[in-house]
């Protein structure tokens, strides 16, 4: 094969690519140069003292020169030490430098997701997200960490080496070199194979584990008992756990056998070069036998890394492409509502819809269809309509979290000024109450870090829940469990409304907070947040009105329109 075949073959077209892996592995040149530095100075050492051996064997030791025997020992044993010592030095250079391009990779793809439009995390599920972040990332790392120094070292090691055994004696190198690179190309057959087998040993696991995540769950754990299908659960972790098994003792024989074929290789080489020294050549010294089966020995290692390393970086161009991708991929987006809680001194003024409409990718019906309208400022506004009629899709692009398809939501200040991007002045509390697995105290503070205990105090007091918490014995910090699991639906939904009130919006939505609340203790939050009276709009979509007050706007939508809006206390009701 040209050596030009060779590169294809080891970096598979896409040479952009390639270049950008360069440009990322470029990114520490001190520590890369320093690596490739010692790893070149390592090789200098090794050889030398591999070269001083031919000296002993042929001069110091038939010749009885005490003196100079010792001298070259010393030389030696410096050299072996100081090799041994580099190791360590590289080892550290290289894991740093991968390591740190692993996290900055990490943090450029968590950074690139978290800017995704809404609709990127309705189509793609948690654990894709997991695996780029945590697997992709991982699978790279070997590469960015060794890639660049191991194929200078190996190449470096093995010129190096070959030349001395060339120098020794021609015919025996070409020998030994042929049978070398012929046995560790059969061992990389099933160094391939376990490393392909690992692959997808390592997928097995993570199908395992979201198998795992969703039904060993407790609300898989409920779904499963109530409808008694634990046997079908349980056979379909069972069918996952067995391919695992499977692949993982196919994968560890295949180990086993590349480790029988280096052994195999290790102990033919000597005895082919004694052989061929003994019978065919029959010139050459003892010394130059010994070097060049201690060469021969040396030789495997850089033989076997470059073969690794150019399967690990096929292996990886998918995992850079996709890693690049995720990047990329946020970059050709429309830019994404961030949400910048600032009016400055400015109140909200007005808000008004004007020509709304979106349509999800696919859907032949818009959800929301042209609704233009104005809302009260500080009052409370309830949107009414049946499932499915397009509610939700409507607060999100109320709360900038979703980009219309068509018109637009316009919110103007007390200064004159208009709002950039709704998100700055509307936060939405979602229809599933988003909570984190941590203590109250931390969840609340998610709306904002600066909060102090006595606001927290009053925003739960208002969403009823100050007395729930006090008799925890923890208080504050007792913990919520996964996504709010020690706490019961209602909770859940009340804790999600406080922390959104803390957070200090001028105008919220609150997506069907009440639906696991009682009609009482509902009456008493809508009580309490009119009694705030602090000025904020807030928008409630629900399936059940409370009872109303004067002032208050009732809207009501059908598939993705406006079909009445009545303000209470007026006695016409507008459409
Ligand atoms: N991510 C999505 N992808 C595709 N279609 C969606 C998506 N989310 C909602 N829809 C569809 O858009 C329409 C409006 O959904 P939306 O969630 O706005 O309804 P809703 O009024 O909030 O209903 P509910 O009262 O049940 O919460 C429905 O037909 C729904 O199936
Ligand atoms: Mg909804």
């Amino acid at each position: 094969m040209t050596e030009g075949g060779a590169l294809k073959k080891v970096f598979p077209e896409k040479p952009l690519l390639w270049i950008r892996v360069a440009k990322l592995l470029s990114r520490d040149p001190r520590r890369l140069f320093a690596s490739i530095a010692v790893i070149l100075f390592s090789v200098v050492l090794t050889m030398v003292s591999t070269v001083l051996l031919k000296e002993v064997v042929d001069v110091a030791l038939p010749q009885h020169k005490v003196g100079l025997l010792s001298s070259l020992c010393a030389v030696m044993l410096v050299a072996n030490v100081l090799t041994s010592l580099l190791t360590v030095i590289t080892a550290r250079l290289n894991n740093r430098m991968g390591q740190n391009l692993v996290h900055a990779l990490r943090k450029e793809v968590y950074a690139a997701t978290q800017k995704m439009p809404l609709e990127y995390f309705t189509s793609n599920s948690t654990s894709e997200v997991q695996t780029r972040i945590a697997s992709d990332i991982g699978g790279v790392g070997n590469v960015l960490t060794f890639a660049a120094q191991g194929i200078i070292g190996a190449v470096a090691s093995l010129l190096a080496a070959a030349i001395i055994m060339v120098i020794m004696s021609w015919q025996i190198a070409l020998l030994s070199l042929t049978l070398a690179a012929a046995l560790n190309m059969l061992n990389n057959r099933y160094a391939k194979r376990q490393r392909r087998l690992a692959h997808s040993q390592q997928e097995r696991v993570t199908d395992m584990m979201q198998l795992v995540g969703d039904h060993l769950s407790l609300s898989g754990i409920l779904l499963g008992r109530t409808m008694a299908r634990e046997d079908w659960q349980l056979a379909n972790f069972e069918s996952l756990s067995l391919k695992a098994a499977d692949e993982a003792w196919k994968q560890r024989m295949a180990g086993r056998t590349a480790f029988a074929i280096i052994s195999m290789t290790l102990s033919l080489m000597p005895i082919t070069v004694y052989w061929a020294a003994g019978t065919l050549l029959r010139d050459v010294s003892l010394g130059a036998v010994i070097v060049i089966t201690e060469l021969q020995a040396r030789l495997s290692m850089p033989i076997q890394q470059l073969l690794q390393l150019s399967s690990e970086i096929q292996a990886s161009g998918a995992l850079f492409e996709r890693i690049f991708e995720s990047i990329d991929a946020s970059a050709n987006q429309k830019p994404s509502p961030v949400a910048v809680r600032s009016t400055g001194d400015a109140s909200v003024s007005s808000i008004s819809l004007d020509g709304l409409s979106f349509r999800y990718p696919g859907a032949d019906d818009r959800a929301v269809d042209s609704i233009s309208m104005t809302l009260p400022v500080g009052g409370m506004v309830f949107i009414v309509g049946a499932s499915g009629s397009g509610k939700t899709t409507l607060a999100l692009m109320l709360a900038g979290l979703l980009v219309p398809e068509e018109g637009s939501v316009r919110i103007d200040l007390s200064d004159g000024s208009t709002v950039g991007n709704p998100g700055s002045v509307v936060s939405l509390v979602p229809q599933e109450s988003v909570l984190f697995n941590q203590s109250i105290r931390e969840n609340l503070a998610f709306g904002d870090p600066s909060c102090t205990p006595e606001a927290m105090a009053d925003a739960l007091r208002v969403v009823g829940l100050a007395h729930t918490v006090e008799r925890t014995t923890r208080g504050l910090d007792a913990l919520v469990g996964e996504r709010g699991a020690q706490m019961s639906g209602g909770e859940r939904q009340r804790l999600a409304l406080a922390r959104s009130l803390l957070s200090g919006y001028p105008v919220m939505v609150i997506d069907e907070f009440s639906s696991g609340i009682d009609k009482e203790t509902t009456e008493s939050i809508f009580a309490n947040l009119r009694d705030a009276g602090d000025g904020r709009t807030l928008i409630f979509i629900t399936h059940r009105l409370p009872s109303l007050h004067d002032g208050d706007l009732v809207v009501t939508v059908a598939a993705g329109k406006v079909v009445a809006v009545d303000p209470v206390g007026v006695s016409s009701p507008a459409v």
